[in-house]
């Protein structure tokens, strides 16, 4: 069974400050994830003895690609054939990517990466292909992969972003997830008195009070999140950064969304 782990672009960079790591966030993040693994040690096959077993990580842009795509235009939906945008998006995806895998081998998690460029497409009615089994083949070796959103091919549109939220829910159908976790920079979602709703089970419940994301998002902020995540069959949290150990030691903070899936 394998837990789906999305760490926020806003939680481990700074949101404001274009291609700016959150240092600090960033180190507790693998901290968190290299305690809930403690006992595995190792990057060549065995299990582990610690709460999280199958671990796939996933992490969006922040302050690295959103600012890129939006200088070209691309979006979930609109693309860009311009080999320079495909490169300037994946670039800086691929750069935050860096950083996330050196904090968590900092740390000794045995994170190593996973591009959906090089792996996933769309078809010519944005059907989504993103191919696992080398992410199977990952964790069942011992590893723990790490994915980011992206751009990727979309036949007709040249290329488009692929968010890590799409991943997460592809992620968690295709490996059968049992714990899915979306670490964000909120406690969960909030209520008109930014109160944590602490179970949605369909998109009414929550139309009212999801507002856009403040900062450069082509990916849809809460909302978008929201509706992926009530798509799935595992139950899913929303939660955020204080919250990531108890997540990652069978708890459920924050907000849980479970789709009519579950
Ligand atoms: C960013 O991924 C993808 C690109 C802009 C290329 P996400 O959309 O998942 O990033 P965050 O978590 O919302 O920042």
């Amino acid at each position: 069974m394998a837990t789906v782990l999305k760490l926020g672009g806003s939680v481990v960079t700074e949101k404001d400050r274009d291609e700016t790591v959150d240092g600090p966030a960033l180190d507790r993040a693998a901290a968190a994830v290299a305690a809930a693994r403690s006992g595995a040690g190792t990057n060549g096959g065995g299990g582990t003895n610690g709460a999280v077993d199958d671990l796939v990580v996933v992490h969006g842009g922040g302050s690295f690609g959103h600012p890129n795509a939006a200088e070209w235009g691309v979006t979930t939906e609109e693309g860009t054939d311009d080999a320079d945008g495909v490169l300037a998006i994946h670039g800086a995806m691929t750069t935050l990517n860096k950083f996330v895998l050196r904090r968590l081998r900092d740390e000794g998690v045995p994170a190593v990466p996973v591009h959906p460029l090089s792996t996933a497409h769309r078809d010519a009615d944005a059907e989504l292909t993103l191919p696992t089994g080398q992410v199977r083949t990952l964790l069942d070796e011992g590893f723990v992969p790490v994915l980011h959103g992206d751009v990727i091919a979309h036949a007709g549109e040249g290329v488009t972003v692929l968010s890590g939220d799409e991943i997460v829910a592809e992620l968690a159908d295709q490996l059968r997830a049992d714990r899915v976790g979306v670490c964000s920079t909120v406690p969960g979602v909030l209520d008109a008195d930014d109160a944590v709703i602490s179970e949605i089970g369909s998109f009414e419940d929550v139309a009212d009070v999801l507002g856009g994301s403040d900062a450069t998002d082509v990916s849809g902020g809460m909302a978008g999140k929201v509706r992926e995540l009530l798509a799935l069959d595992a139950p899913a949290s929303i939660f955020d950064l204080d919250a990531l150990s108890a997540f990652l030691s069978g708890e459920r903070p924050g907000t849980t969304v479970r789709g009519d899936a579950d």
